[in-house]
C-alpha cells in the first residue's frame, strides 16, 4: 500500500498590516499527515491525535479531507485515500493550525500520484479547507505552509500569489497565550468600511514592509510593522496585548501584531531570546500561561517525513 508522511508548518498570516493578503511560515510547531492510498474509492478520516477529540472526522467537517476531497474531484480519479492526521500544534491559536493540515494533506496526496500537478496548484484545494473552517478561503496561512518564506497574495481573483525572499538574520517570536479565539468569530467582529486616511496609512505600511524585506532594510521592516485597522478591534480580544507589544518593543523588536486571528502574538526581530522572555513574563504577570516558538523564517513549505 502506497503511503507518505507529510509535516506542515504553522504559519503567521497578516504580519501586522496585511490582513488577509501576507504570511509567513515558520519551522515549529506545524502538522503531520499520514496518507495511504486505497484501491476502493472514498476519503476517510482514519485517525486524529493531539486534538483532545475537538476536531470532526466528518470528511466534510475537517479541512485536510476537505482539501484532499476537492483535490480528487479536480483530478476526476476514483483514488481512496485513508487519513491520519496529527496535530501538533495548538487549535485555535492563530498560528495557521486548519492551513498545515490541509496543506500536509494536499501535498502528500500530490507526491502519491506522481506529482499531475506543481506544488503551486495545490493552493485551491488547501483554500477550500479554509473555507469550510472560516467562512472564507483566505489563503494568507495556507499560501506560506504551502510555498515557505514570506508570501504576497496580489489578488485572489485571480489568485496571484508572490514569494518574497525574507532577509536572512530575521526571528519570530511567537507567543501563545493559553486561550483560543476562533478565526470565524475574530472575522465577524471586523468592521466592513475603513476610513480612506487609515486605507492610506496601512497600504504604505504594506507597500513599505514589502520594500524592507526585500531590501533587507530591518529599519524600514520596523516601521512598517503597524495596523491601524485590522488590530485596534481584534486586540480587545487578547488580554495584555498591549502590554506584551510595548515589553516586545522595548526589548528590541522591529515590530509586534496579532498572529493570524489570535490569540498568538508574534514580533519579528535580528535576534529572538530576549524578547521572547518579556513577552513570556508578560502574560505571566497576568496570570496567563503560554507556550513561546522562536524561529527562522521556514523557506521550505512542507517536508516529506516518510
Ligand atoms: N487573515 C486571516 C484573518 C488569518 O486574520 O482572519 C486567519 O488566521
Amino acid at each position: 500500500m502506497k503511503s507518505i508522511k507529510v509535516f506542515a508548518p504553522a504559519t503567521v498570516a497578516n504580519v501586522t498590516c496585511g490582513f488577509d493578503i501576507l504570511g509567513f511560515a515558520v519551522h515549529e510547531p506545524g502538522d503531520e499527515v499520514l496518507l495511504k492510498l486505497r484501491d476502493s474509492p472514498g476519503v476517510n478520516i482514519k485517525e486524529i491525535k493531539g486534538d483532545g477529540g475537538l476536531l470532526p472526522k466528518e470528511v466534510e467537517k475537517n479541512t485536510v479531507s476537505v482539501a484532499i476531497q476537492e483535490f480528487i474531484n479536480h483530478l476526476n480519479i476514483k483514488q481512496g485515500v485513508d487519513i491520519y492526521l496529527h496535530k501538533k500544534m495548538p487549535l485555535g491559536s492563530g498560528l495557521g493550525s486548519s492551513a498545515a493540515s490541509a496543506v500536509a494533506g494536499v501535498y502528500g496526496l500530490n507526491i502519491l500520484l506522481d506529482s499531475p500537478l506543481e506544488v503551486s496548484d495545490l493552493l485551491t484545494f488547501a483554500m477550500q479547507g479554509e473555507a469550510m473552517a472560516c467562512g472564507e478561503a483566505h489563503a494568507d496561512n495556507v499560501a506560506p505552509a504551502l510555498l515557505g518564506g514570506f508570501v504576497l497574495i496580489r489578488s485572489y481573483n485571480p489568485l496571484d500569489v508572490i514569494k518574497i525572499d525574507a532577509p536572512k538574520d530575521l526571528y519570530a517570536t511567537i507567543i501563545h497565550p493559553h486561550i483560543e479565539i476562533a478565526t470565524k468569530d475574530a472575522r465577524s467582529i471586523l468592521k466592513k468600511s475603513l476610513l480612506l486616511k487609515d486605507a492610506v496609512q496601512q497600504w504604505g505600511n504594506v507597500a513599505g514592509l514589502i520594500t524592507g524585506l526585500i531590501k533587507e532594510d530591518y529599519s524600514l521592516i520596523g516601521r512598517s510593522m503597524e495596523d491601524v485597522i485590522i488590530e485596534p478591534v481584534r486586540s480587545m480580544l487578547i488580554p495584555g496585548f498591549d502590554q506584551v507589544k510595548a515589553a516586545a518593543l522595548q526589548a528590541g523588536a522591529l515590530g509586534c501584531g496579532i498572529s493570524g486571528s489570535g490569540p498568538s502574538i508574534f514580533s519579528l526581530s535580528r535576534s529572538a531570546n530576549q524578547v521572547a522572555e518579556v513577552m513570556s513574563k508578560c502574560f505571566q504577570s497576568i496570570n496567563i500561561s503560554s507556550d513561546r516558538f522562536i524561529s527562522k523564517v521556514n523557506q521550505q513549505g512542507p517536508l516529506i517525513i516518510s
